[in-house]
């Protein structure tokens, strides 16, 4: 069976460039608590006007021409967002309108900040069965627009960011450049530690949202900070602990670590409970702070041009995100 591979990455970082300082004039908070109980510096924002699909196009584009391909030689779109266009349709069909893909099929996952491993390992999936040639995965979020800066939601507001990235997934051969592994967990009995409670069905009465609602912050993320904090660095150090084990392999022979962008003092810890060389790990949550499920192919798409995942080696991505949702994708270059 032929395998898949990466061949191209592309991302949209929104120019507008947020502070700390900037932050701290929409909420009750200082630098000093968001430096040492989160690492973020700054964030990118979007533009008022600007969408999830907007951001998200732009990665793909980029992506396509990275890969050498035209956008017209993509057969699916695979998309995660926690930020949607619109509350319905799935935010893919807005994504490839603007990509001018009409007649092939679309996917939207929500995989939360698990979204690119989930994406993925569907692509290679498809690829694998020569169901598809060419797969889209593409991860945008706008999470400025959905900043609470209340007391309730100031602890998820500190970390948020706004960006886009995108992979573009095709066939390749069993040896040499090719995602080796992925591996995928959920575990739903968190899913009220990170969660936003309106608009639902499961709220326990007729109506689908309410003026109430808002008035009451429901239509807001709310997070159990230290579950999320500990569950995430158990759950993402596992995960690289199982990918080594399923492929045979050591610590030793990752040559890059690529983790979703919770906070960094999480990273610093997987670091430390794994073992691995701090060099080897990508980080850049101090510049962008956290983008949802885009964190973790903007931290790809940088680690490439940045030399860190080289040709021959081994990269290893990890993410764990809300649900909970969590797991690997290890990738030969
Ligand atoms: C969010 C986080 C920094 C908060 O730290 P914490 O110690 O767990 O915070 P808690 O919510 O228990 O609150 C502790 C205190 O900090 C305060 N606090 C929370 N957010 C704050 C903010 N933005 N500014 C200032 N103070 C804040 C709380 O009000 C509380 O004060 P109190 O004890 O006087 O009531 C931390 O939980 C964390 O990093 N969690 C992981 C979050 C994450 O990575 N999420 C994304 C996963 S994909």
């Amino acid at each position: 069976m032929p395998s898949s591979r990466i061949l191209g990455t592309g991302v949209c970082v929104p120019p507008r460039v947020v502070t700390n300082f900037d932050i701290m004039k929409m909420m009750e908070t200082s630098n000093e608590f968001i430096v040492e109980r989160t690492g973020v510096q700054r964030r990118r924002h979007a533009e008022a006007g600007q969408a999830a699909s907007d951001l998200g196009a732009v990665a793909c584009r980029a992506a396509v021409a990275d890969a050498g391909l035209t956008m017209d030689m993509i057969d699916l779109v695979i998309m995660n967002t926690i930020t949607p266009d619109h509350a319905d349709p799935g935010c893919a069909f807005f994504l490839q309108a603007k990509l001018g893909l009409a007649g092939s099929p679309v996917l939207d996952i929500r995989q939360q900040c698990a979204g690119l491993i989930y994406g993925l390992s569907l692509a290679d999936h498809f690829i694998r069965a020569a169901t598809y040639r060419y797969v889209l995965v593409a991860c945008a979020e706008v999470l400025s627009k959905r900043i609470d800066g209340s007391y309730d939601g100031r602890n998820i507001a500190i970390l948020l960011g706004d960006g886009a990235g995108a992979a573009v997934v095709g066939p390749a051969s069993d040896r040499g450049p090719r995602i080796v592994s992925t591996t995928l967990h959920a575990d739903g009995k968190h899913a009220k530690s990170l969660y936003t409670a309106a608009p639902g069905s499961g709220l326990e009465r007729g109506e689908h949202i309410t003026k109430e609602d808002i008035d009451a912050g429901r239509v807001h993320f709310r997070m159990d900070g230290k579950a999320i904090f500990q569950n995430g660095v158990e759950k993402m150090s596992q995960a690289i602990f199982e990918c080594l084990e399923l492929n045979g392999l050591a610590l030793e022979e990752i040559d890059c670590l690529v983790p979703h962008q919770a906070n960094l003092r999480m990273l610093e810890e997987i670091v430390a409970r794994v073992g691995i060389p701090r060099s080897k790990v990508y980080v850049n949550v101090e510049e962008y702070g956290n983008i949802g499920s885009a964190s973790l192919p903007i931290a790809l798409h940088e680690a490439r041009q940045a030399g860190l995942v080289r040709p021959g080696g081994r990269t290893l991505l990890v993410a764990f995100g809300s649900g909970f949702v969590w797991g690997s994708a290890l990738v030969c270059t």
